[in-house]
């Protein structure tokens, strides 16, 4: 086609083009806005469910991440750990693929402003919506001896995190849901008492399936010890796949595999395009169980192999990684403070 081989040559011309004219500002790339939770260094399911989505929207949009280690304080009371766990994300994220130059990249308690914003939309949020959020019914019985004032709060605060940017779309994963309808009934309440202020944040969920564990029945999460861990050492995660259940049917090694229960295969579709030939393989029993998950141990590896450098590298230079989210709070500080300025105003404080 035509139009095919033009669209193939214009960059090389673009290229080689003096520089043009400068012309009116391009139209601002629309704000996305997104937290992730400061887990350590993450698993499979973390990358094929909202990293590798990050990464391509950075390009897109006016992109600001925030390491949410606010709302870690509600399950984890380990300062060490909470530490550690949150340079090891920020080092992750960037080993990943963002680039703190494109995006914001920081951490949450680093830009105050969505505590005391926090605060303020608490006073416009009914406790009955908060109680009835499935999340904190789940976590009150996750941790039943610490059903603290945070747990409830939680989504109060997830709110002000995106509201203070005034970010119209929050790409997420499908369990944040009912976080984002609070959100937006939060925003409205805001916007009726006090004057139309925040823009309401819409979800944009990630396509990715939900990533099943090691397991093969649960979702993959640190919490049940069923990760596949991608920046780790190659034998670690050889030793996860090698481990992994795969068609619990499949007996013997002439029984015929089924693809599509088995987790093995599923994930295969994530590293190369050539997944249907090893799932006929699977199907016609040519291949075993042991064979595809040692193909697919090696893919990961592989895949993640420059990831695994640049992590490492992060990791060895913990100034680096300071500069780099000091930088993002900085940058993200007068969008907080603009936006805190407005708020005070409109509810009649200073
Ligand atoms: N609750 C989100 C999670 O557990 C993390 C989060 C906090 C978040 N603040 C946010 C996500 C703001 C999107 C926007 O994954």
């Amino acid at each position: 086609m035509a139009g095919a081989s033009a669209t193939l040559d214009s960059p090389m011309t673009t290229e080689i083009a003096p520089a043009p004219a400068p012309v009116a500002s391009p139209s601002p790339r629309p704000r996305i806005f997104s937290g992730i939770q400061p887990s350590g260094a993450p698993h499979l399911g973390n990358d094929l469910g909202a990293i590798r989505n990050y990464v391509k929207l950075q390009w897109e949009y006016e992109a600001i991440y925030c390491i949410v280690d606010f709302h870690a304080l509600t399950s984890l009371h380990d300062p060490d750990a909470l530490r550690t766990r949150t340079r090891e994300m920020a080092a992750s994220l960037i080993a990943l693929g963002l680039d703190p130059e494109r995006c914001t990249l920081f951490v949450q308690s680093h830009r105050p402003e969505a505590t005391e914003l926090g605060w303020l939309l608490m006073t416009v949020t009914p406790v009955s919506w908060l109680e009835r959020t499935p999340t904190y019914k789940e976590k009150k019985q996750q941790q039943p001896d610490d059903v603290n004032h945070g747990l409830l709060s939680y989504p109060v605060l997830q709110a002000a995190d995106i509201v203070l940017y005034k970010a119209s779309l929050v790409p997420v994963g499908k369990d944040q849901a009912a976080h984002l309808e609070l959100s937006r009934e939060i925003v409205r309440r805001f916007n009726t008492l006090y004057g139309d202020t925040f823009p309401e944040p819409q979800a944009v969920f990630t396509e990715s399936p939900i990533v099943l564990g090691t397991d093969g029945v649960r979702k993959m999460s640190k919490s049940l010890a069923n990760t596949i861990d991608i920046l780790a050492p190659p034998e670690v995660v050889t030793r996860q796949v090698m481990g992994m259940v795969t068609d619990t049917k499949r007996i013997l090694r002439t029984d015929p595999g089924r693809p599509e229960v088995c987790n093995v295969c599923q994930l295969h579709r994530f590293f190369g395009d050539d997944f249907e030939e090893i799932w006929e393989g699977e199907r016609t029993a040519r291949t075993g169980c042991v064979d595809t998950k040692r193909l697919l141990a090696e893919r990961i590896i592989r895949h993640y192999a420059e990831a695994r450098e640049r992590y490492a590298e992060l990791m060895a230079d913990p100034v680096r990684i300071g500069r780099i989210l000091d930088d993002g709070a900085e940058r993200a500080r007068p969008i907080a403070e603009a936006t805190m300025a407005e708020v005070r105003e409109k509810m009649g404080l200073r």
